[in-house]
């Protein structure tokens, strides 16, 4: 069964980027020229992916509600559901259960960005039993989910946060999940730091010889934005881009229209919403020249 539904994990603690975090959280933070967490939920509408539950604080949850609505003008759905305490990103699948429905889900961190030819939507359509998690080189390994790996490419395990890293791939925050997610993760027990780990979680389908993992290509940016440099060089990197191309990354509007999630006067009666801005310009702009 292909996977449809999808969870964005948008609370926390935001710590690390303190005080920018303060009064609101950091998925509703500027990347250049949107908040955040327009980057995660374009992942998820370009990878066909139309019925979306939000998970963040009971303080964000109304904030996020004022931005997104119900994703009807998106031609998606989007509901809203409260983690009280950050305990742990594998938390979500139970809060999210309902939604779920025994079906299989997607879930992706608000704080992922990711950028280029992602093969996202092929593992969703893909998916019959097991999970699938993606690998990603990096430089600094040791501050994600790590892949240890065989002689022949094989994992072998997921290390969160080793000290010595055994290998370069970090697991990114794009994961996919079979139907029993919930029921695995409801039998994790929490970690050393009182969190019900994603990587644990990850585990148990490695254990059970249910575990896909798949490299995403050096061509492709998975961005980071952990920490206020990082943050700065997401939006450094996203402003290059846009700006040579004359492009918009992650307009929302844009790839609803394009998915064909909403037609040509839908999109219209959209921008006529909008305030007269530079974004504005940009979506009436595609109902002239596309
Ligand atoms: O970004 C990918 C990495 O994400 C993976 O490689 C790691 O295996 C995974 O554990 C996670 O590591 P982080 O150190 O980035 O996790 P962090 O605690 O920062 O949480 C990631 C996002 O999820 C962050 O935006 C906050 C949100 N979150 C986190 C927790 C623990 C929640 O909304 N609720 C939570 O309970």
């Amino acid at each position: 069964m292909a996977c449809r539904r999808g969870i964005i994990l948008a609370g926390g603690a935001g710590n690390r980027v303190y005080p920018l975090s303060k009064v609101v959280c950091k998925q509703l933070l500027p990347i250049y020229d949107k908040p955040m967490i327009y980057y995660p939920l374009s992942t998820l509408m370009t990878a066909g992916v139309r019925e979306i539950l939000l998970i963040s604080t009971p303080d964000d949850i109304p904030r996020f509600r004022d931005l997104l609505g119900d994703g009807t003008r998106l031609g998606i759905r989007i509901d809203y559901a409260v983690q009280d305490k950050p305990e742990g990103i594998a938390q979500a699948f139970m809060i999210g259960e309902d939604f779920i429905r025994g079906e299989p889900v997607c879930l992706i961190l608000g704080d992922n960005i990711f950028y280029g030819r992602l093969g996202f939507e092929d593992a969703l359509a893909a998916l019959d039993n097991g999970a699938v998690v993606f690998g990603y080189r990096v430089h600094d390994p040791e501050r994600y989910g790590v892949l240890a790996l065989d002689t022949e490419g094989n994992v072998t395990d997921i290390i969160e946060k080793p000290r010595v890293p055994p290998s370069s791939y970090a697991v990114v925050g794009f994961y996919v999940y079979d139907g029993k997610v919930a029921k695995h993760a409801r039998n994790l027990k929490p970690s050393a730091r009182g969190e019900l780990e994603i990587t644990d979680l990850n585990r148990v389908y490695l254990q059970r010889g249910e575990l896909r993992v798949q490299k995403l290509s050096r061509g492709v940016a998975w961005l980071d934005t952990g920490t206020p440099r990082s943050l700065q060089e997401a939006a450094n990197f996203l402003a290059t881009i846009e700006e040579r191309q004359g492009v918009k990354l992650a307009c929302l509007e844009e790839i609803a229209f394009e998915m064909g999630y909403i037609d040509a006067r839908e999109l219209a009666a959209l921008a006529k919403t909008m305030p007269p801005s530079p974004y504005r310009s940009y979506v009436e702009a595609l109902l002239t020249h596309g």
